[in-house]
């Protein structure tokens, strides 16, 4: 019998490309028997056909044409791996427009033009495969679409971003500088092209857009969400939170209220009870841990980031999207399971700032002199916050404290006032960082 032709095209060969290259390299012939298919490579797309590379590639293969690996009719699957969401986007909309594969690890060109990409897909009878846009090596997606598509979530919190967990990892372990570690995050290829991406919360923040758009069919917007990256975390807080039983991580929040149909999104840096699985993730590795109602309590953990990790995942997107091809049937991403998505999401909405609760963790670094602490406690009184622990720590020679507290639960609306007339007492000396403690119901 013939043997189905499959020609992989490249649009970008940085960290990932050549990483997914070296492994389809690799594992060619046996893809090609277990699929019963020939694979061949036929365009790779650069910016610079100067640059020295990692693994070696034909000259004639190289071009620094994108549009000529969308073209080329040798090309059935085309995978963007350039990143960014301008030229990325138009490469992405051409190629779904010829009716080919596209298979892509961009989360932020997902969260900005996810519904663009899907309507294309409708339109023009393309697929979209994304299983390496969230955690890396984790397959998540597939884990909502197919694993897990029994249930409804009642929560999924992730350490979702690989860089933030290695930063925060690193700087409690060896009590480095947040530069320091950023610096080799980004040797060992974690780290965003725009490293803001990462540390503000914003690379964590597309990938809980795209995983509250598979599990709860809304596309969350930023203006919906509470993000916070990591930058104001400091090892200060890291010690004051284990103090408290606790690790700092940053996580990604999505929660939805089946009763009340409130959905909320959130990314930011929470203290995790020690004893909690999440909180003893650490370094690349990401988790997610998913409250079903029928599966119960799911957690996965695997590298979030890096080369190998992340190959993993696009390659397993390859070989669903050669089957599909293969037998003329994509299980992934047709039009009726994007419209299946739609309709779940008819019953959502986003939860407002009063229904969003949780315990809070406040630092404060206060004037030192008397009565302080009464002005302190009187704003949180007044707002009906009470509070769980409290310690507060002098700093030798100075005349400044410092006041760490964990409360009981409340919501972000009031917490947001609290921290507002906190900062114009005269005794504060500088803007309260404000944390949310995780509690998990299960586990
Ligand atoms: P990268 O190392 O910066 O590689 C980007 C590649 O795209 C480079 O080969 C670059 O060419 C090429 N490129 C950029 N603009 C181009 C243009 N206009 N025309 C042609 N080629 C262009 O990035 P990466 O880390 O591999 O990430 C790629 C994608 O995967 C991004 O969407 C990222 O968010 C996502 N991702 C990355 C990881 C990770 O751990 N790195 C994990 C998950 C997802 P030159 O080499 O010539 O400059
Ligand atoms: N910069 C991302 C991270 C890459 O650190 O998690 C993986 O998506």
């Amino acid at each position: 019998m013939k043997k189905t032709k499959i020609g992989i095209g490249f649009i970008g060969f940085g960290t990932v490309g050549q990483g997914v290259w070296k492994h389809l390299q690799a594992q060619r012939e046996e893809l090609e028997t277990r699929l019963g298919l020939e694979i061949s490579f036929p365009r790779v797309a650069v910016r610079d056909l100067t640059r020295e590379r990692g693994v070696s590639v034909p000259a004639e293969v190289l071009t620094a044409d994108p549009m000529e690996v969308v073209n080329d009719p040798g090309v059935n699957i085309v995978c963007e791996l350039m990143g960014g969401t301008t030229k990325a986007k138009d490469y992405t909309l051409a190629a779904l427009k010829l009716g080919k594969v596209v298979v892509s690890a961009n989360k932020a060109l997902i969260y900005k033009f996810g519904r663009e990409v899907f309507e294309a897909v409708k339109t023009f009878g393309g697929h979209y495969y994304f299983e390496a846009s969230v955690a890396g090596g984790i397959p998540i997606i597939k884990t909502l679409r197919e694993g897990l598509v029994a249930n409804r979530f009642e929560s999924i919190a992730g350490i979702i971003n690989g860089t933030c967990n290695y930063i925060l990892s690193r700087m409690e372990a060896e009590g480095k500088s947040y530069e320091e570690i950023l610096h080799d995050a980004k040797k060992l290829g974690y780290v965003e092209a725009d490293d803001r991406l990462d540390l503000d919360g914003w690379d964590a923040f597309h990938k809980a857009v795209i995983l509250a758009f598979l599990a709860h069919g809304k596309w969350v917007s930023e203006n919906d969400a509470l993000v916070e990256g990591i930058r104001n975390v400091t090892l200060e807080d890291m010690h004051r939170a284990r103090d408290f039983g606790y690790r700092i991580k940053l996580l990604g929040m999505i929660r939805r209220n089946f009763k009340t149909g409130a959905l909320s999104l959130g990314v930011y840096p929470a203290l995790i009870p020690l004893d909690k699985t999440l909180a003893r993730v650490d370094g690349v590795y990401n988790a997610i841990k998913l409250s079903g109602d029928v599966a119960g309590t799911t957690i996965l953990i695997g590298r979030g980031a890096g080369q190998d990790a992340t190959s993993s995942a696009v390659i397993s997107d390859i070989v669903d999207a050669m089957i599909g091809i293969r037998d003329d049937a994509h299980k992934f991403l047709t039009p009726s399971d994007i419209d299946a998505c739609y309709r779940l999401g008819e019953t959502a909405r986003m939860a407002t700032m009063d229904e969003i609760r949780s315990k809070f963790y406040l630092r404060i670094s206060i004037l030192d002199e008397p009565g302080t602490l009464v002005g302190f406690y009187s704003v949180l009184a007044k707002h009906g916050v009470s509070v769980a622990r409290v310690v507060t720590y002098e700093h030798p020679g100075e005349r400044r404290g410092t006041i760490t507290l964990a409360t009981y639960p409340t919501s972000e609306a009031v917490m947001e006032r609290v921290v507002e007339e906190l900062k114009t007492l005269p005794q504060i000396l500088t803007a309260p960082l404000l944390l949310r403690i995780y509690e998990p119901t299960h586990e």
